[in-house]
């Protein structure tokens, strides 16, 4: 039985160093259709924000698993009128086996966590992104076949996706530099926390120059400038991160062999190119892909079912 049966997963650090590897070891395993595990098992979707492919390799992945899906949406449970959230947190924990949940605040998230016996998945929140990273990084040991001493470089807003390839990055022994605006830094939480977890063993860099972070870099990374919850600052942050998109000029000073990554949604000409999304270097779908077998191998893992 995985070492993560019945645990929950609200952020990336949840996982050990051999527990992240052991994930993507088996989501590689997964993937080449070497091991076939079947279940029959629920999974709850509780996704108070919009997604596409959280939402749907969730589902492939439970399908393929032998499972079924419930797609629990906000404004058609009680939840969204209101009942509380431990209140609903406890009557799931009933029903289904496992639960993705998609929310703006960590803390509702905890709350359900702190409320339920099945696991509880993070399937984004403001603070993480913890599955976008098992496939982040399944697509760089794809790649280059390692994970500890390459360079991840993200450039942009100190966001979710930032704070969870910081924390992603340095479990796995990676440096992880971060260029962003100023005002626009990731958390100092969750950068001391990263850097506790990288020790000796990698280095973090949080910078404001873009260069100095891509410089070598073996991927570089970008999310949208303008988060689901902040959509009104969209337009007014297009000056300030300008300096930040991810073009050729950028992949230029990288590692020759530097792949470019991107969780998607993109606003193409924003913050990154058609040219570089298009480009030879880019594995943004390979990376959207792995979403999939990534979360097949964490849910496995969780169940109990390998
Ligand atoms: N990258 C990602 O989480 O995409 P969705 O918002 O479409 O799920
Ligand atoms: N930072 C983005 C990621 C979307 C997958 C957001 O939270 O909207």
């Amino acid at each position: 039985m995985s070492s993560l049966t019945g645990r929950d997963i609200l952020s990336i650090a949840d996982l050990s160093t051999t527990e992240l590897v052991d994930v993507l070891d088996l989501a590689a395993d997964l993937k080449q259709g070497k091991i076939r595990p079947n279940c029959n098992k629920t999974l709850g979707l509780l996704f108070y924000k919009a997604s596409t492919r959280t939402r749907v390799s969730f589902s492939v992945a439970m399908y393929e698993l032998g499972g079924n899906v419930i797609d629990l949406n906000p404004s058609r449970t009680q939840v969204g009128r209101g009942e509380p959230l431990k209140d609903t947190a406890r009557v799931l924990n009933r029903y289904l086996d496992i639960l993705a949940i998609r929310t703006f605040d960590q803390d509702d998230l905890q709350t359900f966590a702190d409320c339920s016996e099945i696991p509880i998945i993070n399937a984004l929140t403001d603070l993480e992104h913890p599955c976008q990273m098992l496939a982040d990084l399944q697509t760089m040991q794809e790649t280059f076949g390692k994970l500890e001493g390459l360079t991840m470089t993200y450039v942009g807003d100190g966001n979710n996706v930032a704070h969870s390839i910081l924390l992603g990055g340095a479990l796995v022994g990676m440096n992880v530099h971060v260029a962003t605006p100023k005002d626009y830094e990731p958390s100092p939480a969750v950068v001391a926390q990263a850097k506790e977890i990288a020790g000796d063993r990698s280095n973090i860099l949080i910078t404001h120059d873009p260069k100095e972070a891509a410089e070598n870099a073996h991927a570089l990374y970008t999310d949208v400038w303008a988060s689901m919850g902040q959509e009104d600052l969209a337009n007014s942050r297009i000056p300030i991160f300008q300096p930040y998109q991810l073009n050729s000029e950028l992949m230029a000073v990288a590692d020759k062999e530097a792949i470019a990554l991107h969780c998607l949604p993109a606003h193409r000409g924003e913050e990154i190119t058609e040219e570089v999304m298009e480009g030879s270097q880019s594995k943004i779908w390979d990376q959207a892909e792995n979403r999939m077998h990534a979360q097949k191998a964490l849910m496995a893992s969780l169940l109990g079912v390998v």
